[in-house]
């Protein structure tokens, strides 16, 4: 029998030699020969790119440059990564390597929340591949599953805990009693928060993953504009142990839904804010900085992916996976369709997203403050599930969880209970998701 021909080398051009690009070169090296039984044929280091140039990198020096795009766009690349970040220069390189037909691996979540679709369109001009299954939740296989795997079925919700360093914050102050502050710190000391914290606990680092996972989860393009975020510097010690009194943790969490309009037609919303979550619920017990990402979905029923959201071995482990499927994809002379936004499904303002809230209230302690606090739930069509009450003297604390209502009326709700004369001070608001709660 003949022997095959052995394939020339496929050429990569890595973008950033940060925190994952050096994760990624340790991989290429390390796992050469099944990277190359795998792909069919062995990968090249083409070249480096860095920002600051002339400093020993550990790597050979002829590989290094800091002409990002000179690198990316040069005759002799075949794939490129980018594991540099941020939205310009990083697209402009992107969108020129893709139309000279590059295929990209990116772990950029900002920019494809951002822009995704002119990185798609340049993909789709150039014949090349986009892959980005480390820009959500790092090693976790998440996007390929939305991508491919569920391709056959319709979901219905995607439900995650897409952010590290927050979880890791709320974690500790649920099991220590910690405030914000205190926890926040300790999350810097570990390494888990930057020394800038601001996309983390903030939501817009989950807000942009969340647009990348409904975007393919409902065929829909989502950027990071259409996402209503909300982050966790507001939530208190008293918070979390009032979640903890109603058997429930705090998460920040990205919810992804599909809805049936009045018209018959369908919608989706997508939003990233702080919640109550059952204890019974399963993405309550992923502590530490650990992500999970929950789907639903009309066949399949309830998936739950579980693993390390951050970290350079972690994340390059998802960057270079996807370059063994574009290195074959190469050699095939194939193309995966990256996205498919056909469906173009309205998306809903957060005051029609549906929810829950748990909202407690110092009050005055005398006959007719619950009526008049029921009626203020009334008058927007709110429907109280439970209510608990604390004497304290003069003054109470009720602590109210509504049923399901649409966030403008919950809102507008909480409005109303700040203008009655007996409330004293509404002292917290949290939405409650994940099932009716007690
Ligand atoms: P780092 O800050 O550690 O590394 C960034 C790298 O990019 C550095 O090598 C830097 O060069 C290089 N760089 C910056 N600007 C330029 C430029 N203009 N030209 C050439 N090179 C440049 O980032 P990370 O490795 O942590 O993150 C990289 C990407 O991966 C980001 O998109 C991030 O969101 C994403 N990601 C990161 C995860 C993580 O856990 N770290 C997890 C999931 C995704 P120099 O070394 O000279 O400064
Ligand atoms: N800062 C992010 C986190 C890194 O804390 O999860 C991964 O995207």
């Amino acid at each position: 029998m003949t022997k095959e021909p052995a394939k020339r080398p496929l050429r990569v051009a890595i973008l950033g030699y940060g925190t994952v690009g050096r994760e990624v070169v340790r991989l290429l090296h390390t796992q050469a020969d099944d990277l190359t039984a795998r792909i069919g044929a062995p990968l090249e280091l083409a070249g480096i790119a860095v920002r600051r140039g002339g400093r020993d990198r550990g790597v050979d020096p002829a590989l290094l440059t800091t002409d990002a795009h000179g690198l990316a766009v040069r005759d002799d690349v075949d794939l490129v990564v980018e594991v540099v970040g941020g939205i310009e220069p990083a697209r402009s390189w992107l969108v020129d390597a893709l139309k000279a037909g590059k295929s990209v691996v990116s772990a950029n979540k900002a920019l494809l929340a951002e822009d995704g679709a002119t990185l798609q369109d340049a993909a789709a001009a150039g014949g090349a591949d986009l892959y980005y299954e480390a820009a959500v939740a790092a090693a976790i296989p998440i996007i390929r599953p939305l991508r491919e795997s569920l391709h056959g079925d319709r979901i219905t919700r995607v439900t995650g805990i897409v952010n590290g360093t927050t979880n890791y914050i709320l974690s500790q102050m649920d099991a220590t009693g910690a405030g914000f502050n205190e926890a926040l710190e300790e999350a810097t000391e570990l390494g888990y928060a930057e020394a800038d914290p601001t996309a983390d606990v903030e939501g817009f680092d989950a807000a942009a993953k969340a647009a990348i996972l409904a975007s393919l989860a409902f065929h829909t393009r989502v950027t990071a504009a259409d996402v209503h975020r909300e982050g966790i510097t507001e939530i208190t010690a008293a918070d979390v142990a009032s979640a903890r009194a109603m058997g429930c943790t705090v998460k920040l969490l990205c919810i992804a839904e599909r809805h049936r309009d009045e018209d018959g037609g369908e919608s989706v919303s997508v939003r990233v804010h702080p919640a109550m979550l059952p204890r019974t619920h399963p993405l309550s017990s992923v502590g530490d900085a650990f992500n999970a990402v929950f789907v639903e979905a009309d066949a399949a029923g309830q998936l739950m992916f579980y693993g390390r959201g951050a970290g350079g071995a972690p994340t390059a482990s998802a960057v270079v996976g996807d370059l063994v499927a574009v290195a074959r994809n190469r050699l095939a002379g194939a193309r995966t369709t990256a996205e498919s936004p056909y469906a173009d499904l309205r998306i809903r303002t957060v005051a029609e997203a549906l929810t829950r809230y748990h909202i407690s209230l110092d009050v005055a302690d005398k006959a007719g403050v619950l009526a008049e606090v029921a009626a203020a739930f009334a008058g927007h069509d709110v429907s109280i599930s439970t209510v608990r009450q604390e004497g304290r003297g003069d003054d109470a604390t009720l602590v109210i969880v509504t049923h399901t209502a649409t966030d403008a009326a919950l809102a507008a709700t909480v409005d109303a209970l700040r203008e009655l004369p007996i409330v004293r001070n509404v002292v917290s608001v949290m939405r409650v998701e994940g099932g009716e709660a007690k």
